[in-house]
């Protein structure tokens, strides 16, 4: 019989809470139940949450709370392009535009796509003279997707230059502009709604620097990527270099539209491609496949059990490899923007959200915040990412060694170790997931953010809350209005801090 929410949870709180050493010790098949491999077209990644305290029996009662949630009509929904952010009465279409979604919103995404394939391949062939570097200024899910994939992507092998610019700190731009030689450079202007402060100020300097450095059309050498090409249009800037996507593409989700231009422009058209095929590669699996076996779906139940069960309230993401140095801000968005909330759907109170995405690269980490994850006193579920090919040429021991250490920190944290030092003890069972790719393709790159945004989705539905609105950002926003207006009395401390700087 279909249980409630609340009988699933009641269920869920009622399990024991053996060590992973006691669950390894009990099934040998451990690693086989909790690892799974989803091969891509080339290549494949492997998913191994046997370091976690997910048991048959958890599985199972999760099961019952995705049943419980709605879980198969929520995902329905959002395939099927229909509302599933009810605040904004909107859809989430970012599937879609790696061609799984709705007909007509792949459709639209597709010859959406097909017009800045020929404006990337327009320039690459010299369309609007020779362009060595560009500027993309954007912020939030305008920036934070462009600024990983290049990064992840191109490297010392781009085809263009990328420098991506997001903070108001004129810091930022000045240091895209030293790097950068104004005659051979185009401003890419990334945002959705083509207002957003930060953006719309560093266009308006990045255009200025261009026309003081003798370029004499600058408008001429922007490129609008925006879900509102009327207002760039207002802006100045020609429809022809203008690349629109859908109102419901959200920010954090939208580096696979025209958002993801300089990612193209850097890596070429085929692995922008390939980058979309990776990620649609995980939507099928995600849409296709029930209860555990469904990837994103089990690191959820995962996520869940530690947040919600366990009290974690932070989660960690160590890459072992430099290409993903970029991937916890990344994901600090997409979790946290998602999923910080504290309603549920229908406006309740909710228990325990998002816990607080962090994490950094190994292993620098190692040497850095590992003491705390080793023996200090919170509980920080862990995913360790690699990949099985090098993404260098140097010695072989390079990657060696990196490899060996990733895996060396999976067990010493489950393992831990005894000594009648406590000093020199470690507690040990300390959970942690590994996502081990083949190779950093762009293919499996994109595949790694879609699975992703789908955890994100699912930890949503699981939790009853809405992941694709934010009015969390916006108080603030509208407070920073208020100050540059005038006229209005704060707090006593914010009115010394602005005396203070000069600013009242
Ligand atoms: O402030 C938050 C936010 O709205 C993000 O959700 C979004 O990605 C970012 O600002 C940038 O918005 P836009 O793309 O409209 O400039």
């Amino acid at each position: 019989m279909t249980k409630t929410r609340d009988e699933a949870w009641e269920a869920l709180a009622l399990h024991p809470d053996p060590t992973l050493a006691e669950l390894f010790d009990a099934d040998e098949d451990r690693v086989d139940k909790l690892s799974a491999r989803l091969e891509l077209a080339e290549g494949g990644i492997l998913f191994d949450w046997s370091k976690t305290h997910l048991t048959d029996g958890l599985l199972a009662d999760f099961e019952a709370l995705a049943e419980a949630a709605g879980f198969a009509e929520m995902r329905a929904k959002l395939f099927a392009g229909e509302v599933v952010n009810p605040t904004e009465g909107r859809a989430a279409e970012h599937s879609a535009l790696r061609g799984v979604g709705k007909d007509s919103s792949v459709e639209e995404a597709e010859a959406l796509r097909h017009r800045m394939k020929l404006l990337v391949e327009a320039i690459h062939a010299g369309a609007l003279g020779e362009v060595k570097h560009l500027i993309h200024v954007g912020i939030g899910g305008s920036a934070l997707g462009p600024a990983l994939a290049v990064d992840a992507l191109s490297r010392d092998l781009a085809l263009v230059d990328v420098h991506v610019v997001s903070n108001i700190d004129g810091v930022a731009l000045e240091e895209a502009f030293a790097a950068c030689d104004p005659a051979t450079t185009l401003v890419a202007v990334a945002s959705k709604t083509f207002t957003t402060i930060e953006t719309m100020t560093n266009a308006h300097s990045a255009l200025k620097w261009l026309a003081d450095n003798g370029v004499s059309d600058p408008t001429g050498r922007v490129i609008a990527l925006t879900a509102a090409p009327e207002k760039a249009v207002e802006w100045g800037v020609d429809e022809t270099r203008i690349l629109p996507f859908a109102e419901s593409v959200g920010g954090r989700y939208s580096m696979w539209s025209s958002i993801g231009f300089p990612i193209a422009i850097a890596v070429g058209w085929e692995d922008f491609e390939h980058m979309l095929d990776g990620a649609a590669r995980v939507d099928a699996h995600f849409r296709d496949t029930d209860g555990r076996d469904n990837l994103p779906l089990r690191a959820a139940f995962a996520d869940i059990f530690y947040t919600r069960l366990r009290g974690a309230q932070t989660r960690a993401v160590f890459a072992y490899d430099e290409r993903l140095r970029l991937l916890p801000d990344y994901l600090q968005q997409l979790e946290m923007e998602s999923n910080g909330k504290r309603v549920t759907v229908a406006g309740e109170p909710s228990g325990p959200t998002a816990p607080i995405t962090w994490g950094g690269v190994g292993t620098d980490a190692q040497h850095a915040v590992f003491q705390l994850l080793h023996q200090g006193t919170h509980l920080v579920p862990i995913d360790f990412i690699a990949s099985i090919a090098p993404g260098d040429e140097l010695d072989p021991a390079h990657h060696h060694i990196l490899l060996m250490n990733c895996f060396a920190q999976g067990a010493a944290l489950m393992s831990g170790r005894q000594s009648d030092d406590p000093h020199r003890s470690y507690p040990g069972n300390r959970p942690s997931a590994t996502i081990l790719v083949d190779d950093l393709d762009a293919a499996t790159f994109g595949a790694l953010i879609a699975f992703a945004e789908h955890r994100t989705f699912a930890n949503a539905v699981l939790m009853d809350i809405n992941p694709f609105d934010q009015f969390g950002v916006e108080l603030g926003k509208e407070i920073a209005k208020k100050i540059e207006a005038g006229g209005e009395k704060f707090d006593a401390s914010t009115e010394a801090l602005l005396k203070a700087a000069g600013l009242s």
